[in-house]
C-alpha cells in the first residue's frame, strides 16, 4: 500500500492531483463531479466580483499536445462560489478558491469574501493571460507583492498565489524571497505561456478568435518548463512554502515528475479539459504501479528529492 498523503497548510490531500482552475469547474455540477472523481482536491474557476461571460468564442483550441485558451475569465461571480462551497463541504477534499481582480482593491474585497466561507484554501490568480488591454499582475513584481502581503493581512486561510511563467532566474528569487517574507502558504506554478498562437494550414486562420487569436498555451509542450519553475521556486525558497506544480501533465510519470522537483501537489488542464475527469483514477493506478515498482511506500518521502547528475 502506497501512502499517497500530502499537505501544504490546511490542505490535507489523500492523493495530492487536482484539478488547474479553470478546467472542468465553472459550474457547482462540474465542481461536484471532480468532488466525485479521484481527484484529491478541487480547484474552485477563477472567480470575480461580478459575474463575466467571458471573451467571444471560439476561445479554446486544444491541439494534439497542446491547448490554446483567451477565455477571459468567464464564471458565475464570487457569490455564486461561496454558496456552492457550503454544499460540498461532506465530500472531504481540500476545497480551493480561486480568485481574480482587476485592481488592488479588488483581491482584498474578493479575499475578505471568500475567508467567510468554507473554503479550505485560496488560490489568488495573479497570472490570467487573457485580459484584452490588461497586463499580467505577477510580471510587476512589487506591485504583486504588495497585493499579496494586503491579502496575507486579510485572512488566515491557507493563501497561495498562481505564478505565470518566467524567464529569468533573478525574476524568480525577487518573487520567491517576497513571497517568503509576506508569510504564505504556497505558490500554484505555472500558469499557461502568454501569446501561443495556431495556424490552421487549410483555411490559413487562427484557431481563436478574441485577443487577436493569441491567447495562454498550455498542455504536454510546456511540461518542461513547469517542471524547471517548480524546481528553481523549490531550490530558493528551501522547501519552506508549498508549491503546487502546473503545466502539462498528462500522466502518473509526469506527477512523479513534479513530486521529485519539489511539488506537494499537482494540477491537470489541458489534458484534464481532453480526457475528463475518470483521468484522475487512472494516474492513481498507474502512480500506484510505478512506485510499487520502485519500492516507494510514501509518496511524501519523494518530494523535491530529485539529485544532481
Ligand atoms: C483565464 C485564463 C487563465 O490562464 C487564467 O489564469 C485565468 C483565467 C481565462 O481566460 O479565463
Amino acid at each position: 500500500m502506497v501512502n499517497f498523503e500530502t499537505r501544504i497548510g490546511d490542505l490535507r490531500y489523500k492523493f495530492p492531483v487536482s484539478n488547474a482552475s479553470g478546467v472542468w469547474c465553472t459550474r457547482e455540477d462540474e465542481l461536484i463531479e471532480i468532488a466525485k472523481s479521484g481527484a484529491g482536491a478541487v480547484v474552485f474557476k477563477s472567480m470575480t466580483l461580478e459575474p463575466r461571460q467571458g471573451n467571444p468564442e471560439p476561445r479554446f483550441f486544444a491541439g494534439p499536445n497542446f491547448s490554446i485558451n483567451s477565455m477571459g475569465l468567464p464564471n458565475l461571480g464570487v457569490d455564486y462560489y461561496c454558496d456552492v462551497v457550503g454544499k460540498m463541504q461532506h465530500y472531504r477534499k481540500p476545497l480551493v478558491a480561486s480568485i481574480a481582480g482587476f485592481s488592488a482593491e479588488d483581491f482584498e474585497e474578493l479575499c475578505r469574501k471568500v475567508d467567510k466561507y468554507p473554503f479550505h484554501g485560496i488560490e489568488v490568480n495573479l497570472s490570467c493571460p487573457n485580459l484584452v488591454g490588461k497586463g499580467i499582475f505577477a510580471y510587476d513584481i512589487p506591485h504583486a507583492l504588495s497585493i499579496v502581503r494586503t491579502l496575507r493581512g486579510t485572512t488566515n486561510k491557507t493563501l497561495g498565489v498562481k505564478l505565470p511563467p518566467y524567464n529569468e532566474r533573478a525574476q524568480v528569487q525577487q518573487m520567491a524571497e517576497g513571497l517568503l517574507e509576506a508569510g504564505i502558504e504556497f505558490v500554484t506554478t505555472m500558469n499557461s505561456v502568454p501569446i501561443g498562437l495556431d495556424i490552421d494550414i487549410e483555411s490559413e486562420t487562427k484557431v481563436i478568435r478574441p485577443n487577436g487569436g493569441m491567447g495562454g498555451l498550455g498542455g504536454p509542450e510546456i511540461l518542461h518548463s513547469a517542471l524547471g519553475q517548480v524546481r528553481l521556486f523549490y531550490e530558493l525558497t528551501e522547501g519552506k512554502i508549498g508549491i503546487i506544480g502546473v503545466g502539462g501533465v498528462k500522466s502518473a510519470e509526469d506527477v512523479y515528475k513534479f513530486i521529485l522537483a519539489g511539488a506537494s501537489s499537482i494540477q491537470v488542464g489541458t489534458v484534464l479539459a481532453k480526457r475528463g475527469p475518470a483521468l484522475f483514477s487512472e494516474i492513481k493506478r498507474d502512480l500506484t504501479t510505478l512506485l510499487n515498482q520502485k519500492g516507494v511506500n510514501d509518496l511524501q518521502d519523494k518530494i523535491g528529492s530529485v539529485q544532481a547528475l
